[in-house]
């Protein structure tokens, strides 16, 4: 049956996926209150459709630092996309440059920062994770440089990993046809090993993870858990981001702001932006949901950056209610994993294509012909 709605792939994901792949994907921390919450914040908030405004010419067109694209939606970093399917991050970059929209990827890829640049005239963002090892870092900051990045998305709530109890359960780690591809070399003999696996499938759906025997667990029973633990720098803070800053052409997004005053932090050290997020409920749990957040945060920054949301995107109507709040654009994460473990880059194109015609409907049922004429005027 053809997918009408974003959680149509997520059913069809849960069926190509093993579990444990599944379950690392679809995760929060702790009790996912917050990975719950995040979605039931839209459905409180509701759209006042406003009526009789001539809504026959309408562009769902932005622009988000500099960079066109054709509707306020863009591709949320997700590490290690060759679980769900053989091209990984190549296949999303494709679908998002079909689309006509902007990729982030995390500096977890599973395709190196120049090999998904290769593959894509499409804007890219880097997301950036902090390691202990400035030279690493910086080194990372030099490639998506190089590769033609246009902005660094620095990564500011995962200093420490959150708990994330269905990959301690599963004792998840990366099967061995999946790796950190950016990092290859640089952190080797660093990372619990890797158990070995099938080769991905010939169907391309993704590398099987499930009934494998992990050789080296970590104490914590998950391999990524022990190498955030390692090797990224929990001590983080301000003057990090003014180094990151300085040292970089590249303009710098805080993503991870929930708090107003860390917003106004963000806009004082000279970010050009920052992400309302709490990375899909994976860290913090009870942090509350990105949309009840992003209000506060858009006061703070009162317009000295550009304010994006992500988390629990899962209808147009969820875009207008974000748009509508303040949020120049936002991102989706799981649902593009559930595109690719669906049908590769058709699968995410068709994820982009609903998200889009439903985000068409919505604005134009509010009585708006662009996303800039969305208001709190159109919220109950
Ligand atoms: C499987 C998975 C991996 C993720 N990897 C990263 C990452 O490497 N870097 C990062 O900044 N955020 C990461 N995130 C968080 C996403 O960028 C984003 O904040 C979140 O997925 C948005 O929520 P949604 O999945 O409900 O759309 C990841 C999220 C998921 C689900």
């Amino acid at each position: 049956m053809k997918p009408l709605r974003l959680d149509d792939y997520e059913d069809l994901a849960r069926e190509y996926l093993a579990a444990d792949v599944f379950d690392y994907y679809a995760g929060g921390a702790c009790d996912e209150h917050t990975l719950r919450d995040n979605r039931e914040a839209f459905t409180r908030l509701r759209l006042v459709g406003r009526v009789l405004r001539d809504v026959a010419e309408r562009s769902l067109a932005t622009r988000v630092l500099g960079s066109d694209i054709s509707m306020p939606v863009m591709i949320a970093p997700v590490a290690f996309q060759r679980l769900a399917f053989d091209d990984g991050e190549l296949a999303t970059a494709r679908a998002a440059a079909e689309a006509d929209t902007l990729m982030i990827i995390s500096t977890l890829s599973s395709v190196s920062i120049e090999e998904v640049a290769a593959a894509t005239h499409g804007p890219l963002w880097f997301q950036l994770y902090v390691y202990k090892d400035r030279g690493l870092t910086l080194e990372l900051v030099r490639r998506a440089e190089d590769a033609g990045y246009r902005a660094l998305v620095l990564t500011v709530d995962a200093q420490v990993w959150g708990k994330r109890e269905r990959d301690l359960r599963h004792c998840f780690e990366l099967p061995s046809g999946v790796t950190m591809a950016n990092l290859e070399g640089a952190v080797h003999g660093r990372f619990p090993s890797e158990r070995s696996a099938p080769a991905p499938s010939a169907a391309g759906h993704g590398v099987s993870g499930s009934g494998l025997a992990a050789t080296h667990r970590s104490m914590s029973g998950s391999g990524l858990a022990a190498h955030v633990d390692s090797l990224f720098d929990a001590a983080l803070d301000w003057n990090t981001v003014a180094w990151l800053i300085g040292q970089t052409r590249l303009p710098v997004v805080l993503k991870g702001v929930l708090h107003p005053d860390d917003a106004r932090l963000a806009m004082a050290h000279g970010a050009a932006g920052v992400f309302v997020s709490n990375h899909g409920g994976r860290q913090l749990d009870t942090a509350p949901a990105t949309l009840d957040a992003l209000e506060g945060v858009v006061e703070a920054v009162g317009g000295r950056g550009e304010v994006y949301l992500d988390g629990g995107v899962r209808r147009g109507s969820d875009v207008a209610k974000a748009l509508a709040l303040g949020a120049r654009a936002v991102a989706i994460g799981r649902p593009v994993v559930w595109g690719l473990a669906a049908a590769g880059a058709r699968g995410v194109s068709g994820v982009l294509e609903i998200l889009r015609d439903e985000l068409d409907v919505a604005l134009a049922l509010c009585g708006a012909r662009r996303p800039d004429e969305l208001d709190r005027a159109v919220l109950l």
